[in-house]
């Protein structure tokens, strides 16, 4: 069963690797000299019999085929051609094989699995060759007429390479209709032979030169746009994680009750990726219109993460002498959600070319935020302020429970500043009469936490020492992750 499944996986494997051999394509840069890299095309190495490999394979031209066999309408190659003969017409594909080390332009005509390529007029089949192929019909391509009066158009596509740079060019026919007959002859233009020659191969596997004809041009869009976004419900989400954000202390130090208030900041790492590759460039900048109406824009494969900062108000109603300790504290999450989207390529000319993608949304961000409220204390001494209700309610954590009773004698002590040795102390006690939500799952480290209960402040009633034990674990877990 297992090695069924190995060998299966194996196989895959292989096929992918075949499939995926494959060289770049270099195409003519800005400064008409150099050359770059192009993101949508690529040369494929292949036997010509793999449909998925000519499914985005570059077409050149399309030969009539015997009108008595069965008529195989063209596949692929949608909408690079204004000259399509639509009817018992078959694709010729752009393809190269190397002859002596040099690599020449060729076809693939229709059902050959061969590629037709000449070099000083000797016209060869080749067995092992590549393919031009547009990933995802990403590409916008054009032919573009070159002759020795004109400059090799941006974006022109090469073929050979480094001491010899050839292009892949071709020239109309004119006569298409006898059977067997091509739309175009294609094959190679060399600039450096007495200003440019096009070195073509004609049905009868003749090479003719020409002096003028067209070049393949990929032209490269601007920017992208993403529209049309469908999300697929097999989205993960990796587990929250929580953070603490920040602490303050809110006190009234002003006579009689006083709304205390203060604003806290906070920050944190977003991040937002679409995806990469699709034969889209990196680094352009793209839009994404959100099925919710709203707009994100990034630079594409490169996304980067950002270092957000918020701010968030806090209040607190607080006796005179009085100070709350508050801590802001968030879940962060990381999703990552499969969805298909039409994308738009934008050019400079205005033209827009459509094509769909399907890729992974991932985000990492912070989704909840709130604030826990420590036990309201007194400034001068303190101890924690008798609440006069012990009733707890869990629902809000602006809710202060505490369960504590104080053993309260009235004398009048004087106002002094905090006592900066009894802190520790009163840490321990404080934590555990923290807000008790959110508790649940940690019962484990309850029993360690307990230990660090004091115990003359203990409540009598067992439900209120739950709260209080859940508390602490609270308090443990805060500077456990404070430690991280
Ligand atoms: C907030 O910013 C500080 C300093 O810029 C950084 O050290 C810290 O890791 C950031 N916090 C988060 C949660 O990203
Ligand atoms: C963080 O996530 C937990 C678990 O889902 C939830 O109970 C808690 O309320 C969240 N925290 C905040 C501050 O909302
Ligand atoms: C702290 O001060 C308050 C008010 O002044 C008083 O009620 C309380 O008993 C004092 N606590 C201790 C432990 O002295
Ligand atoms: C409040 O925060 C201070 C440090 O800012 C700390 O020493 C004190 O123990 C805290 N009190 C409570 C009730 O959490």
């Amino acid at each position: 069963m297992t090695s069924h499944y190995f060998l299966l996986l194996f196989g895959t494997l292989v096929l992918l690797s075949k499939t995926i051999a494959a060289d770049p394509v270099h195409i003519i840069s800005q400064n008409l000299e150099q050359t770059v890299t192009s993101s949508t095309l690529q040369w494929v190495s292949t036997d010509g019999k793999d449909p998925g490999v000519l499914r985005f394979g570059v077409v050149a031209a399309y030969q009539t085929s015997d009108v008595s066999n069965e008529p195989v309408p063209p596949e692929g190659g949608e909408g690079t051609d204004n000259d399509i003969v639509k009817n018992h017409a078959e694709p010729v594909y752009v393809c190269r094989a190397k002859v002596t080390g040099v690599w020449v332009t060729g076809q693939l005509r229709p059902k050959n699995h061969v590629c037709i390529a000449s070099l000083y007029k000797k016209v060869e089949e080749y067995h092992q060759f590549e393919v031009l192929i547009n990933i995802d019909h990403a590409a916008r391509l054009s032919w573009v007429g070159k002759n020795k009066y004109t400059n090799i158009p941006q974006g022109a596509v090469t073929s050979g390479e480094n001491v010899l740079r050839t292009f892949v060019g071709r020239k109309s026919t004119g006569n298409p209709k006898k059977t067997g007959s091509l739309t175009h002859y294609v094959g190679t233009f060399n600039p450096s032979e007495n200003l440019g020659v096009y070195h073509l191969v004609d049905e009868s596997n003749i090479e003719i030169p020409f002096e003028d004809g067209d070049l393949l041009v990929e032209t490269e869009p601007t920017a992208y746009e993403f529209k049309q976004i469908k999300y697929r419900r097999t989205g993960r989400r990796f587990p929250k994680k929580k953070l603490i954000f920040g602490e303050t202390v809110l006190k009234n130090d002003e006579a009689g009750l006083q709304k205390v208030d203060s604003v806290m900041t906070y920050n944190y790492t977003y991040f937002l990726s679409w995806g990469k590759g699709h034969g889209m460039l990196t680094g352009l900048p793209y839009t994404v219109l959100l099925p919710n109406g709203g707009k994100v824009e990034s630079i594409w494969a490169l996304p980067k993460p950002q270092e957000k900062v918020e701010t968030i108000p806090v209040e607190k109603l607080l006796e005179e002498g009085t100070a709350v300790n508050i801590t802001l504290v968030g879940n962060y999450t990381e999703l990552e959600i499969p969805y298909i989207a039409t994308v738009v390529a934008l050019y400079k000319d205005g033209e827009r070319l459509e094509f769909t993608i399907e890729d992974i949304k991932r985000e990492n961000k912070v989704i909840d935020i709130g604030f826990e409220f420590s036990p309201v204390y007194f400034l001068h001494n303190n101890s924690f302020v008798p609440t006069t209700t012990t009733t707890t309610t869990t629902t809000t954590t602006t809710t202060t429970t505490t369960t504590r009773t104080t053993s309260t004698t009235q004398d009048v002590t004087p106002m002094v500043s905090p006592e900066v040795v009894i802190r520790r102390k009163q840490e321990e006690l404080h934590a555990a009469s923290k807000t008790s939500d959110n508790l649940n799952d940690e019962d484990n480290t309850i029993r360690i936490a307990s230990s660090l209960e004091k115990k003359p402040d203990r409540p009598a009633s067992s439900a209120t020492s739950l709260v209080s034990l859940l508390s602490s674990v609270y308090v443990i877990l805060t500077v456990t992750l404070r430690l991280l």
